[in-house]
């Protein structure tokens, strides 16, 4: 059962670079598409696109150091701790990873169980990691595409929420797919808050169901 909400969605990003998915969830926000708020655009990168994105759009971003850290044995956990402070300053709901390029650790996952969620530029469980379109061009794949998953201790292994596929050329590079996965990447991830926002997603174990309203085949969207 879902219950509606009066109040919009509070919702901090984690970003360390170009923040083109951050974009999309604003952009859907200020369409009206998501019935969210973005309280603050966090990056472990000082110089991060991201935070500039923030600044345009009158948000909070907010450059956290891990410098103070390096070195000590629980740096990772010691540096998600102090997020997790500033989350819990900014009382937020739902926290977007979007292109963050340090590994969470259980400090934020066990805070923000299935209440984290993360975009990854393949059709999970293929290819978790980094340099994921070329591997999956090199790999001989004929589709690959993006998913949208709750964020668990374990890399890119999360339950699953969303997902679209992007056929692979003959003659693709890397980047050109990479930027048609791109586009399908800045519409899962804003549908995929919006869901959450709705009180529709439903976590059974690796499962995620959609409750209510649209079909099923809402959660797989397929390139067109
Ligand atoms: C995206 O491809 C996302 O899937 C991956 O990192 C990239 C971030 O891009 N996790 P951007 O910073 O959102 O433009």
């Amino acid at each position: 059962m879902s219950t509606k909400r009066t109040d919009a969605l509070r919702i901090a990003v984690l970003a360390s670079g170009r923040g083109s998915n951050l974009q999309a969830v604003i952009d859907a926000i200020e369409a009206g598409t998501v019935q969210a708020k973005i309280v603050a655009v966090i990056s472990n990168k000082k110089e991060a696109p991201a935070l500039e994105r923030a600044r345009r759009h009158g948000l909070s971003d907010l450059f956290v150091d891990p410098k103070p850290y390096a070195g000590r044995l629980d740096s990772r956990e010691a540096y998600d701790q102090e997020l997790l402070n500033v989350l819990r300053g900014y009382d937020v709901e739902l926290v977007l990873l979007a292109g963050y390029m340090k590994i969470v650790t259980r400090v934020l996952v066990d805070a923000y169980s299935n209440r984290m969620m993360n975009i990854h530029p393949s059709l999970l469980p293929s290819f978790p990691g980094l340099d994921v379109q070329k591997k999956a061009i090199e790999w001989g794949c004929k589709l690959t595409g993006c998913t949208v998953h709750f964020v668990t201790e374990g890399v890119d292994e999360g339950p699953i929420i969303l997902q679209a596929a992007v056929p692979i050329l003959d003659d693709d590079s890397p980047e050109a797919l990479a930027a048609r996965i791109l586009v399908q990447e800045h519409k899962i991830y804003p549908r995929a808050v919006q869901l959450f926002a709705e009180g529709r997603l439903r976590v059974e174990g690796r499962r995620v169901f959609i409750e209510q309203g649209k079909p099923v085949g809402d959660a797989v969207i397929s390139p067109s």
